[in-house]
């Protein structure tokens, strides 16, 4: 490999780069990280041959590029037209991490999928696992993660069912996916869906509780919880920020929290920028890389 200095060029479609992703990379190996911010996708293929054409191929793999913003879709439409604009020999590696998201997505699916393997015997295959939140960024991938493991997925939504069913056309469009989309506005309607599911993932607002004891107390195959949200309160009612398959009180459902996915979380972002820094070959990393990663750490 080149001695190039490894250059990040960290690219938002919004007004702010993530503090916390600028961070991660640095501490992962970067030298040189240059943030981009109210970023068009029809300006991304641009910003990347400016960057190939400026160094000789054998540098390109120290070269890098990372999608950052709020929005699953656009991150991964980013990925694309950076590989558009790529012309052999010259490349860069690419990483898409929308808000965090992909890698606490796959943080927190392959921390339950621990569970289901070691307490139950189980996998993906079948599971009716309910998302919350479904219409966030960490609620999106964590349901097409889970769905293309072969789960039974449904989305549930807080405030009109409408964008969810939108989102389960756009994650069969893309994924190939089948997702449901139902009504999760009434505590009635929560304690139907959460009295069918086997598994929980909590991913709504920060500080939001979607899921209290009530609405669990029918559920007699529920088996696991997730819940992403570490400001109080919990998103799950009784969640404690390191469970990591702890019983919820006063119940056999197991409960995974904030900080244990977090861990997993972080050390996924940082292992997928350190195989950017390591490849021989460049990379185009997205949330199904981010589960690879986090499989073998949760293994
Ligand atoms: N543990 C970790 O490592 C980690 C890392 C990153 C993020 N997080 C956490 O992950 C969670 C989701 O993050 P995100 O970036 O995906 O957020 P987001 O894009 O803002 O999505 C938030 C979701 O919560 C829903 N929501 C808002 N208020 C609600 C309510 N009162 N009841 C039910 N649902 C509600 C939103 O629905 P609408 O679309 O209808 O508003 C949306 O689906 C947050 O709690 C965040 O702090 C954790």
């Amino acid at each position: 490999m080149s001695e190039a200095t490894p250059i990040l060029h960290m690219l938002a479609p919004q007004k702010h780069m993530s503090p916390f992703d600028v961070n991660m990379a640095a501490d992962a190996g970067y030298k040189v990280i240059v943030p981009y911010i109210n970023v068009a996708l029809e300006e991304v293929g641009p910003l990347v041959q400016d960057a190939i054409f400026s160094r000789p191929p054998d540098y390109g793999v120290r070269t890098g590029f990372f999608m950052g913003g709020k929005d699953a879709i656009l991150a991964l439409d980013m990925m694309d037209a950076a590989a558009k604009a790529m012309v052999p020999p010259f490349q860069c590696s690419v990483f898409a991490d929308p808000a965090g998201s992909f890698t606490t997505a796959a943080a927190m699916v392959a921390c339950v999928e621990r569970q289901l393997k070691q307490k139950f015997n189980r996998d993906w295959k079948g599971t009716k696992v309910a998302v919350f939140g479904a219409t966030g960024v960490v609620g999106f991938a964590s349901s097409i993660i889970s769905a293309l493991e072969g789960a039974d997925v449904t989305l549930v939504a807080h405030r009109g069912v409408d964008r969810v069913v939108k989102s389960a056309a756009v994650s069969k469009e893309r994924f190939g996916v089948d997702l449901k989309a139902v009504a999760g506005e009434t505590e009635e309607q929560k304690r139907d869906i959460i009295a069918n599911a086997e598994v929980i993932f909590a991913a709504a607002a920060a500080g939001v509780r979607v899921v209290s004891t009530e609405h669990m107390a029918g559920a007699k195959n529920l088996l696991v919880v997730a819940d992403v949200n570490a400001v109080p309160p919990p998103g799950v009612d009784g969640m404690e920020l390191f469970m990591d398959g702890d019983k919820l009180p006063n119940s056999n459902v197991l409960g995974i929290g904030p900080l244990a996915i977090g861990d997993i979380k972080y050390k996924t972002e940082s292992g997928l920028f350190k195989q950017m820094l390591s490849s021989k070959e460049p990379l185009a990393l997205d949330f199904r890389h981010a589960f690879t990663l986090a499989r073998q750490l949760t293994a």
